[in-house]
């Protein structure tokens, strides 16, 4: 039985790579019979390790909390929560700092983009310490199956790692985390399919975008040369990445997409795509509508999921304390 854990930066309006790279493996798992439990979590103390706004922060992270619960996490079936107001996720992370040496964090990916990005200007703790509070999100819940994208697989081997560490210094506490991808795990950018669909620019479909955002962005989405509608990661990444959003929001075979546009032009198949998209976020925007005029019940579920989650954190804290001794 799977003890399941994940969370997604609250920084930014929730995209169709989001959603097919992580939440919908997310839904699916909270209904699968080798699932034990399920727990999401909007993790805000990630999310202030880049730059945000105090006024608005609070909404976004009801934002978030929404788009979870319209793209289908159900409240009866998982535990939902808001990282901060479940504080022995920091408090293990201060734990596992002690025993993380630096270079396995400033060896890392992500560390390195961040580095870059800033022209190598060294902005604060949170950002080298990020995987360190991930490895505690996962690890409080002694969760072992972790749904993510493939980009943050490095995340997981380092949570694995401080695991080991641990077991080893203080006794086996820990099991194996193992990452859950899909299909899905990586959608690429409208505009330059090279780069991965992201929260930032307009080359994102955002599940929050109208009918009238999603025409446009997909008409204005790059091609490939050719005018053949083909799967082909090398010579065609651009038509590859929209039949993969096809396939997956319409549940048919890249094959049978293939076969109906032999002969049609890439603006035939655009223009189908968008309708397929647009069907496809219509009853989500539904949901998150009529969450939003019921905000009372929203705090509800929020208040009794981090209840449970406090109750299951603070029985893995008081077991690790006692193994160091405090
Ligand atoms: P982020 O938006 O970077 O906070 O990522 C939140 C989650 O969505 C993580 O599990 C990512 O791996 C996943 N994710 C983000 N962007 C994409 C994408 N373009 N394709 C697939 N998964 C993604
Ligand atoms: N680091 C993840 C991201 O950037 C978000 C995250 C934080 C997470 N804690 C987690 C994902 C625990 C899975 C499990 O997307």
């Amino acid at each position: 039985m799977n003890k399941i854990f994940s969370g997604i930066r609250p920084s930014g309006k929730l995209h169709l790579g989001n959603y097919l790279g992580a939440i919908k493996n997310w839904v699916e798992l909270q209904k699968s019979p080798d699932t034990e439990r399920t727990v999401f979590a909007v993790v805000d103390y990630h999310g202030i390790t880049t730059p945000f706004d105090p006024k608005t922060y609070h909404q976004q992270v009801m934002e978030a909390v929404l788009d979870y619960m319209a793209a289908g996490v159900d409240p009866e079936k998982s535990i939902l929560i808001r990282q901060s107001k479940v504080p022995q996720h920091t408090e293990l992370a201060w734990i596992f700092n002690t025993i993380t040496p630096v270079s396995w964090l400033d060896r890392l990916p992500t560390y390195k983009e961040k580095i870059e990005q800033t022209q190598g200007k060294y902005t604060h703790m949170g950002i080298l310490d990020y995987p360190v509070l991930m490895a505690a999100d996962i690890l409080i819940y002694k969760s072992n199956l972790v749904p993510v994208g493939d980009d943050q697989l490095p995340h997981i081997d380092l949570t694995n790692e401080i695991a080991r560490k641990f077991n080893h210094l203080f006794g086996e506490t820990f099991q194996t985390v193992k990452p859950h991808l899909t299909e899905g795990a990586r959608v690429m950018s409208l505009q330059d399919p090279a780069k991965k669909m992201s929260k930032t620019g307009d080359e994102g479909i955002a599940l929050s975008d109208n009918p009238e955002v999603v025409r446009e962005k997909i008409k204005k989405a790059v091609t490939d040369s050719g005018k053949e509608i083909k799967y082909d990661e090398d010579k065609k990444p651009a038509i590859s990445n929209l039949l993969t959003i096809y396939q997956l929001l319409s549940g048919r075979t890249i094959e049978e997409i293939e076969k109906d546009y032999e002969g049609k032009t890439y603006a035939d198949f655009k223009n189908d795509l968008a309708e397929v998209v647009v069907d496809f976020l219509k009853p989500f925007q539904k949901k998150y509508s009529e969450l939003k005029n019921n905000m009372d019940y929203v705090d509800k579920v929020l208040t009794e999921s981090e209840e449970k989650a406090r109750v299951i954190a603070s029985s893995t804290l008081k077991e690790i304390k006692e193994k160091i001794g405090i």
